[in-house]
């Protein structure tokens, strides 16, 4: 939790947790493959279930520097893909089997919408990189909260 400052709408709530024993939110394994043109690494990210004010626990998100795809595959849980582009924001609902497409240029995170630990595989080009900033400055256009009939997107806050 305490390697998300600045991500979650509600930073009192964030701090909470982290007095409250600062849980693990998420855990990325990644391949030994390396990050290089050409190459093809993979991760299996686990988002654990549960929320910090009503907000679904959530990755960090990330925009690849150089342009580039990558494709995601749920293999556990219930989870989300929110995409943004710096204007249109789109959500993605993945359970197992179903594929993410990630399009070149789009910002990314994932979301727990479930109750019990939402696991997906990654396969992204090696030579894209990782922007972490541009989610911090930009934000992902909506936020997903747990409402009445599931996963609810509320309006723009980074
Ligand atoms: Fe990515």
């Amino acid at each position: 939790m305490s390697d998300l400052e600045g991500l979650f709408a509600d930073g009192d709530a964030w701090a909470a947790a982290i007095d409250d024993g600062d849980p693990v939110v998420y855990t990325v394994a990644s391949s030994l493959v390396p990050e290089t043109d050409r190459e093809l690494p993979q991760s299996i990210t686990t988002i654990e279930p549960g929320t910090t004010a009503g907000e679904f626990w959530m990755t960090k998100g990330h925009q690849h520097p150089d342009h580039q795809g990558e494709i995601y595959l749920g293999l556990r849980g219930r989870g989300g893909l929110l995409l943004f582009d710096g204007t249109e924001t789109r959500f993605l609902e993945i359970t197992p089997d179903t594929i993410g497409y990630i399009p070149p240029g789009w910002a990314h995170r994932s979301i727990n919408v479930g109750d019990e630990p939402y696991s997906f595989l990654a396969v992204y080009p090696g030579g894209a990189g990782h922007d972490y900033g541009w989610v911090l400055e930009h934000g992902m256009g909506k936020r997903v909260h747990a409402g009445d009939d599931g996963p609810t997107l509320v309006g723009f806050t980074r």
